[in-house]
């Protein structure tokens, strides 16, 4: 995998049934694919979560339609324009703007706000991670300064995808998104997450073949964590140790994709974003939103959006990443995947 960049779906499934065999070894060759591309330097993106209304009722999210006990809430523009002076300020060059898909973010009014961060932050790449949207919607946003696009395809597999969603989604068409995005020329993220009710190693494995194929600029996974109040409440989460030996075959199998250790790895796990880096990733996504919202934004229980999550603690997060022998850095850190 290390030197040809690809194996089969036999081959990955065994990898994913035999881990803890060779674990170091994975992550040595994975760290070595990560400086040979990226050096030690670890970039940062600002997230802005600025709308939790969603009108997908996805069974693993918090945020879903259904969950009547959400606190919901709308980021105006001028709140969103603050987070993004703030974030400057810190030396966030991304911001990525976050949410679930909530009708009231016409293509419209979203024009008008990335042609204002545009405007006024012309050096910054601005992120979007909206969901699924017609070719058109996503090309307007692009037109008005959108660089980046952030929509996990959750799981390869139809009937999977159907255990996770309501009949109304679909695995094809979540796919048909991404090819849309890329063919418009946004720079795009997927990815899905680890240990999710009813996945099987063949599934990750045809996730990894999927990657493959779509070569995108970016991949982020992160373990499945049961939110109390979906229909997934009582499953189990998925594991830190399955995420990152993940992240070291997706480093090996993309060596040159952007690899976040995403916030539900330090979730779960307190050193998790470490290990993350240390088997590969090489991203970091600390929250931008205003602290007044951000435990509103709960995907899954006990998401971190306090301490090391939160911007204003760059400082300690930098300390931490110099510890393991890395080094943030605040450029806009544009994907060498091309
Ligand atoms: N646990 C972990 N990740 C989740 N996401 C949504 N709900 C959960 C959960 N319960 C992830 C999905 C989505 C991203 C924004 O957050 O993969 O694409």
């Amino acid at each position: 995998l290390a030197k040809s960049h690809v194996l089969s779906r036999e081959e990955f499934s065994f990898l994913l049934d035999n881990i803890g065999e060779e674990d170091s070894y994975l992550y040595e060759k994975a760290r070595e694919a990560a400086l040979a591309n990226y050096g030690n330097k670890i970039y940062v993106r600002g997230l802005m979560e600025f709308t939790n209304y969603c009108k997908n009722d996805c069974f693993y999210c918090g945020i879903r339609k259904s969950n009547r006990n959400a606190n919901r809430y709308r980021l105006t523009k001028e709140q969103i324009l603050s987070c993004c002076e703030m974030g400057y300020a810190l030396g966030f060059r991304t911001f990525v703007l976050q949410g679930g898909e909530d009708g009231s973010f016409t293509d419209d009014r979203l024009t008008d706000i990335i042609s204002s961060i545009r405007t006024r932050w012309s050096d910054c790449a601005i992120t979007l991670s909206i969901g699924e949207r017609s070719y058109e919607s996503y090309k307007q946003l692009y037109d008005a300064g959108a660089n980046r696009f952030l929509l996990r395809h959750e799981t390869y597999d139809d009937t999977h995808y159907g255990k996770l969603h309501p009949p109304a989604l679909s695995a094809a068409r979540r796919k048909q998104c991404l090819f849309d995005l890329k063919k418009i020329g946004y720079q795009v993220g997927t990815g899905f997450m680890v240990g999710s009710p009813y996945q099987t190693f063949e599934n990750l494995a045809d996730d990894m073949l999927f990657l493959k194929e779509l070569n995108p600029q970016m991949v982020g996974i992160g373990p499945f964590i049961p939110h109390h109040d979906t229909p997934f409440a009582d499953q189990k989460a998925g594991s830190a140790d399955l995420t990152l030996f993940l992240l070291g075959l997706i480093r090996l199998l993309l060596p040159k994709v952007l690899l976040p250790a995403t916030t539900a790895l330090g979730t779960i796990d307190s050193d998790g974003r470490e290990k993350g880096i240390l088997a590969g990733a090489n991203v970091i996504m600390p929250n931008l939103s205003p602290p007044q919202v951000r435990e509103k934004y709960l995907l899954y229980d006990s998401k971190l959006c306090t301490g090391d999550e939160a911007a204003e603690s760059l400082r300690s997060l930098k300390q931490r990443i110099q510890n393991i022998g890395y080094e943030i850095t605040v450029s806009r850190g544009d994907s060498l995947n091309i």
